[in-house]
C-alpha cells in the first residue's frame, strides 16, 4: 500500500511534470521559443566552403515557424553570400539571430548581383546579437572602388543591409573591413543599434559606418566606429533619429548628406546627435548639400549637442556648395532649405585654423542656426576662426570662435564620399 502510494506519486510526479511542460508549451504557443542551429543545416564552418545553403535553410525554417524564434550561429568561421534573408515571416513575433561566429564575405566581386553582401529585407521583429563578427574582406577589393574617384561608378556591396524592416534591434555585433559601407538602414521603421563595433582602416574608401536613408524612429547608441569614411551618414528621407554615445574616428565624422543630388529625395527632420567623441577625423558634424540640386527639400530641426572634438579638420561644417569633382556643370545654388539647427556644447580642438564653417545656399539662406556654448581651439592652442555665408547665426553662452567672416574661397572638398 505504502509502496503503491509512492509509485503513484512517482508516476504523478513524472506525468504531471510532463503535462505541466506540455501545458506551458500550449498555453504559450505563440510565444514559444524555437531554436534553429545553423550547425544542423549542413554548414561546413571551415571559412572556405560557402555556407549560404545552410544559413538559408535555417532562415526558412525559422521564418515559417511561429512566435519567438531563434537562429543560433555557434562559434566558428563561416563563408557566406551574397545572401538575402527575406520576410515576411507572418507568424513570427521576434526572430533572434544569436551570432557568436565570424562570417566572411566572398572576395569574388562577380558573385555580387546587388549592392549588398548580407541583406535583411521586409521582416518585422528581427533581433541580431551575440558578439559575432561580419568580415567583409574588403582589403582585396578596395582598389577596385571607382566611386571614390568618379561620378558614374558601380558601388561595391554594403556589408549588412536592412531594407524595409520594422522593429529591428542589432546589438553587440562587430563589422570589419567592409567592401563599402559597414551597415545600411534603408526604409526601416523603429531600428535600434547599440554596442556595435565598426572597424576599417582610415585609408579604406567609402567604408561609412552606418548609412541611414528613408527611415524613421532610429536610435544608434553606445557604438565605436573607426573607419575610412563617415562614421554615420544620414541620407534623405529620415525622420526622428537619435545618435548618442558614439566614439568616432578615424573617419570623416557624422554627416547629414550629401543631399540634393537626386530628384526623388525627401526631407530630413527631427535629428538629435549627442554625447559623442570625435577624434582625428576629416569632419566633425556636417551638413552637406549639392550645388544645383534638382529638388527643393527641407532639412530642419537638427540638434548637435555635447560633442568633444580632438584634432578634427572641420569640427563644425555646413557646406551647401558640395561638388567633389572640379566641374559640376552649372553652378546654380543648392535648393535644399536648412532651418532650426542647433550646435550646443561643442568643444575641443581643430586640426585646421578654421573650426566653424557655415556656407549656406545663396538661393536659400539657412534659417535659425544657433551656436550655444562652443569652445573650439586650433590644435596648437591658438584661437580658431569661423567662416559664414548666407547665414546669420544666433549666439548664446560662450561661443569661440565667434566672429564669423566671409570665406576667402569656397570650401568644397576634393574627395567623393557618400
Ligand atoms: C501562420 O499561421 C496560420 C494559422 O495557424 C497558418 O494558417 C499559416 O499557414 C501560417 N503561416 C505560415 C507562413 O506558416
Ligand atoms: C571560438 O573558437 C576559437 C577557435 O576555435 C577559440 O579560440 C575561441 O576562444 C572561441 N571563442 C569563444 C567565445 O568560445
Ligand atoms: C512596416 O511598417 C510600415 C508602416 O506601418 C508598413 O507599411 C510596412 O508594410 C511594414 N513592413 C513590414 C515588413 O511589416
Ligand atoms: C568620450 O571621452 C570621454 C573622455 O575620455 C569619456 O569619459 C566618455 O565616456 C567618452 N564618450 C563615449 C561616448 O564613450
Ligand atoms: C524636433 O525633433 C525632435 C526629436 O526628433 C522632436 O521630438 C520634436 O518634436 C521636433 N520638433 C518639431 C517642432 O518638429
Ligand atoms: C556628454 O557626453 C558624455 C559622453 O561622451 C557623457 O558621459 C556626459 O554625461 C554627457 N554630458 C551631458 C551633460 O549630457
Ligand atoms: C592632428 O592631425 C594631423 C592630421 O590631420 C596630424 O598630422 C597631427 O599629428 C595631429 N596632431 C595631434 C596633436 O594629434
Ligand atoms: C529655432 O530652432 C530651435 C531648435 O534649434 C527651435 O527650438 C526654435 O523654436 C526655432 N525658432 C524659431 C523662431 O523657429
Ligand atoms: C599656431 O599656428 C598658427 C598658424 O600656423 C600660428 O600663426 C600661431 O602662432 C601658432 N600658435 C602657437 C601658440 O604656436
Amino acid at each position: 500500500m505504502a509502496q503503491l502510494k509512492v509509485f503513484a506519486l512517482l508516476v504523478c510526479v513524472s506525468l504531471c511534470a510532463f503535462n505541466a511542460v506540455a501545458d506551458e508549451g500550449k498555453a504559450a504557443a505563440p510565444a514559444k521559443s524555437t531554436t534553429f542551429n545553423v550547425g544542423s543545416y549542413g554548414v561546413k564552418a571551415d571559412g572556405k566552403n560557402d555556407d549560404s545553403n545552410g544559413f538559408l535553410k535555417a532562415w526558412e525554417a525559422a521564418c515559417k515557424s511561429s512566435g519567438k524564434v531563434k537562429i543560433q550561429i555557434p562559434n566558428g568561421t563561416y563563408k557566406l553570400g551574397p545572401i538575402v534573408f527575406s520576410g515576411p515571416c507572418p507568424n513570427v513575433t521576434t526572430l533572434s539571430i544569436v551570432h557568436k561566429g565570424i562570417i566572411k564575405a566572398s572576395t569574388n566581386l562577380g558573385k555580387y548581383k546587388t549592392d549588398a553582401w548580407i541583406e535583411f529585407s521586409g521582416v518585422t521583429g528581427l533581433r541580431i546579437s551575440g558578439g559575432g563578427t561580419f568580415d567583409g574582406q574588403g582589403e582585396s577589393t578596395w582598389s577596385q572602388n571607382s566611386c571614390s574617384k568618379q561620378k558614374n561608378c558601380q558601388a561595391l556591396p554594403v556589408s549588412v543591409k536592412f531594407i524595409n524592416t520594422n522593429d529591428t534591434v542589432v546589438k553587440k555585433i562587430k563589422s570589419i573591413n567592409p567592401k563599402f559601407f559597414h551597415m545600411a538602414v534603408i526604409g526601416c521603421q523603429k531600428f535600434r543599434g547599440s554596442s556595435l563595433t565598426l572597424e576599417a582602416p582610415e585609408t579604406s574608401p567609402n567604408t561609412d559606418g552606418i548609412h541611414l536613408e528613408k527611415s524613421t524612429d532610429v536610435k544608434i547608441t553606445d557604438t565605436d566606429i573607426r573607419t575610412g569614411d563617415d562614421c554615420i551618414s544620414i541620407g534623405h528621407g529620415n525622420a526622428d533619429l537619435v545618435i548618442a554615445r558614439i566614439n568616432c574616428g578615424p573617419g570623416h565624422g557624422i554627416s547629414i548628406g550629401s543631399l540634393g543630388k537626386y530628384a526623388y529625395e525627401k526631407d530630413v527632420k527631427g535629428l538629435v546627435i549627442r554625447d559623442i567623441n570625435i577624434t582625428g577625423t576629416l569632419n566633425g558634424v556636417r551638413i552637406k548639400t549639392w550645388e544645383d540640386s534638382p529638388v527643393s527639400t527641407v532639412v530642419a530641426n537638427i540638434t548637435f549637442q555635447n560633442i568633444t572634438m580632438k584634432n578634427v579638420s572641420n569640427p563644425i561644417i555646413i557646406d551647401q556648395m558640395y561638388c567633389p569633382w572640379k566641374n559640376c556643370g552649372t553652378k546654380a545654388p543648392s535648393k535644399v532649405k536648412l532651418s532650426d539647427i542647433l550646435f550646443n556644447g561643442i568643444r575641443g580642438t581643430s586640426a585646421t585654423p578654421v573650426a566653424v564653417t557655415l556656407i549656406c545656399s545663396q538661393g536659400y539662406p539657412c534659417k535659425n542656426v544657433s551656436l550655444k556654448n562652443i569652445n573650439l581651439k586650433y590644435i596648437n592652442g591658438s584661437d580658431a576662426t569661423a567662416v559664414c555665408a548666407h547665414v546669420n547665426p544666433s549666439y548664446s553662452g560662450t561661443v569661440l570662435p565667434k566672429t564669423c567672416t566671409a570665406p576667402i574661397t569656397t570650401v568644397s572638398s576634393s574627395t567623393n564620399e557618400f
